[in-house]
C-alpha cells in the first residue's frame, strides 16, 4: 500500500508545510537496486579505541566496496585506526572535515571500562553531522556476556544504549545505527553482517544489537546468488512479506517451495511460477501438515536448506470478548505448527547441513498491543522457542528470528486509518516498511557467510517507539 504522506512531504510545498506545522518528515529509503551493486559507496570513516580486535577484518572487509576509506587519525585514545589498512587514508579528526560520509564504522571491542566510553565521543562528536542522507551508523563491541570483569561488561553493555540513542537522532535523514556483538575471537564471522548493516538491504533496521558467535569459517561465497544450489521453504507464501521472502530467496539463488492455504493456491502458483519455485497447497495447523511438508521435499529435493516460518494471522478482540477459536487458531498457526514442522525435518533429518531455520515475531509480541492478546503471546512465544532452539541446533544450523514492526502490506491496509497513520510514524524514520526489508533480512541471516548469527531477533521496524 502506498504512503501517500511520505510522498506529499517530498514534494517542495510538502516540506515547507511539514517544517512549519513541525510535522515529521521522512526521507524515502534507498533500497537495493541490483544484486551486484556495490554494499556500500560514497567516504566511509573507520575508528577504533586502543585495544580493538575487529579493526583490521573491517578494513579487509571494507576494501572489498566502492568506499574510498578514511581511518580517524589525531586522537591519542583512537590510535588504533591504522590497523584499518593500506586502503585507509588518514583523517585528522581535529581538522576540517570536508567530507560527507556515507558511513561511520567504529571498532568499540577494546573499551574495557566506562573510562574508556570517552572514545566513542571522540570519534562520533566530530562526524556525527558530517553524515549524508541514507547513511550507517556500526559499532563493533564484545557481548557483554563473555566479560568477565564487571566495569568491562559496563563497558560493552553501554554500546548499547549508545546505537540507540544515535538510531533516534539520525533517523529523519533516513539513516540507520546498528551494533554488533562479537564474541571473543569471531572476528572472521563479521563479514555478511557488515555488508548488511552497511548496506541498502538494511534500509529498515535501526537500533538492532545482533550477536555473532565463533563458528567455522564459512567458505566463500558467490556475492550475487549466495543462496545457490540451496532449497527454501517459504509458509504464507502467495502474498505479502511471504511472497516478497520467495522472490528474495529465489533473486539470491534458491530454489523455493511456497507453502499456503489451499484457497490461496493460484495466486501462490502465481508467485512461484514467476520464480521457477514450487506450490505446496497445506494447512499447516493440520496435524497431518509435518509429514507432508517433509515428504513434499523429501521427495522433490532430498532435503531443504532454509525453512522460513511466514505464515501467520490475527484474531484480534480485547482478552475478554474474545472467542476461545481465536485465541486457539492464533497460538497454532504462529507458534505451535512451526515448532512441529521443525520437529519433523530435524527428527527425518530432512534439514540439511548448515540449514537455516528463520521465524516471524512482531513488534506486538516484544511490546504488547491492545486487542492483541493472542497474538502478543504467540508472537513472544516464537522468541523463546529460537532462543531456546539456538543452544540445540548441531550440523552448521542456525535459527533466528525476525520481528517486523509496521510493513505495507495486506494485513496493515486492513487497519483503521488512525491506527495506520500512527503505526507508520512511530519509529525513528517515520515511515512504514515495505516487505522486501523482511525479506533482506531473512536472506542475510539465510546466507552461508552468516554461520555465527544464531539466536538473535532483529526487528525489522524502523526502530519503532515502542518496545525494546
Ligand atoms: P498476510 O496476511 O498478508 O499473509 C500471511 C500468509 O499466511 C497468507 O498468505 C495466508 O494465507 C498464510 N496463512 C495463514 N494461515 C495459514 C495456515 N494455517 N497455513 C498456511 N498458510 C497460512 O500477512 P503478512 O503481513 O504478509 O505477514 C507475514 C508474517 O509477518 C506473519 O507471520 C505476520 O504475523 C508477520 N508480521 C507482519 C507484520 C506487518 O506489518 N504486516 C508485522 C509483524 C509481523
Amino acid at each position: 500500500m502506498s504512503d501517500l504522506y511520505l510522498k506529499i512531504v517530498n514534494t517542495a510545498a510538502g516540506k515547507t508545510a511539514a517544517q512549519t506545522l513541525g510535522l515529521p518528515a521522512p526521507v524515502p529509503l534507498k533500497r537495493l537496486k541490483r544484486t551486484d551493486q556495490p554494499f556500500i559507496e560514497g567516504d566511509i570513516l573507520i575508528g577504533a579505541a586502543g585495544g580493538a580486535k575487529a579493526v583490521a577484518t573491517l578494513g579487509s572487509v571494507l576494501s572489498a566496496s566502492a568506499a574510498n576509506l578514511h581511518h580517524a587519525s589525531g586522537n591519542q585514545r583512537l590510535n588504533d585506526s591504522a590497523k584499518a589498512g593500506n586502503k585507509a587514508q588518514p583523517l585528522e579528526l581535529g581538522a576540517d572535515i570536508h567530507q560527507t560520509f556515507s558511513a561511520l564504522v567504529f571498532d568499540a571491542t577494546g573499551l574495557r571500562s566506562p573510562d574508556d566510553l570517552r572514545a566513542l565521543y571522540d570519534f562520533f562528536h566530530p562526524t556525527i553531522k558530517k553524515l549524508g542522507g541514507n547513511a550507517r551508523v556500526l559499532v563493533i563491541g564484545q557481548n557483554p556476556a563473555s566479560c568477565r570483569k564487571p566495569p568491562h561488561a559496563a563497558a560493552q553493555q553501554a554500546l548499547e544504549g549508545f546505537v540507540r540513542s544515535v538510531g533516534k537522532e539520525i533517523g529523519k535523514k533516513g539513516s540507520t545505527a546498528n551494533l554488533l556483538w562479537m564474541a571473543p575471537g569471531a572476528e572472521k564471522q563479521l563479514d555478511s553482517s557488515v555488508r548488511f548493516f552497511l548496506s541498502p538491504r538494511s534500509a529498515y533496521v535501526s537500533g538492532q544489537v545482533v550477536k555473532i558467535g565463533k563458528r567455522e569459517s564459512s567458505k566463500a561465497t558467490n556475492p550475487v546468488a549466495p543462496l545457490t544450489g540451496k532449497v527454501a521453504l517459504v509458509t504464507g507464501a502467495s502474498r505479502g512479506i511471504g511472497a516478497a521472502i520467495a522472490e528474495t530467496l529465489a533473486r539470491d539463488g534458491a530454489t523455493v517451495v511456497g507453502l499456503d492455504i489451499p484457497p490461496a493456491m493460484e495466486e501462490l502458483e502465481k508467485v512461484t511460477s514467476a520464480i521457477n519455485g514450487k506450490a505446496l497447497a497445506c494447512d499447516i495447523t493440520d496435524a497431518k501438515a509435518p509429514k507432508l511438508i517433509g515428504d513434499f521435499l523429501e521427495e522433490h529435493f532430498g532435503g531443504v536448506d532454509l525453512v522460513i516460518h511466514n505464515a501467520g494471522i490475527t484474531r484480534d478482540k480485547t482478552l475478554g470478548n474474545m472467542p476461545e477459536h481465536f485465541w486457539d487458531m492464533t497460538i497454532a498457526v504462529n507458534l505451535s505448527a512451526e515448532e512441529l514442522i521443525d520437529e519433523e525435518l530435524i527428527h527425518r533429518e530432512l534439514l540439511k547441513e548448515n540449514g537455516r531455520i528463520v521465524c516471524i515475531s512482531s513488534i506486538s509480541g516484544i511490546a504488547g498491543n491492545f486487542g492483541q492478546t493472542n497474538y502478543s503471546t504467540a508472537k513472544c512465544g516464537v522468541i523463546g522457542y529460537v532462543e531456546a532452539m539456538a543452544r540445540q541446533v548441531r550440523n552448521g544450523v542456525t535459527i533466528n528470528a525476525v520481528a517486523p514492526g509496521f510493513i505495507e502490506t495486506q494485513m496493515t491496509a486492513a487497519m483503521p486509518i488512525t491506527l495506520r497513520e500512527a503505526g507508520r510514524r512511530m519509529n525513528s524514520l517515520s515511515q512504514g516498511g515495505q516487505p522486501v526489508d523482511v525479506a533482506e533480512t531473512i536472506a542475510w541471516y539465510c546466507s552461508p557467510a552468516s554461520n555465527g548469527v544464531n539466536g538473535n531477533v532483529v526487528r525489522v521496524c524502523g526502530q519503532s517507539l515502542i518496545g525494546k
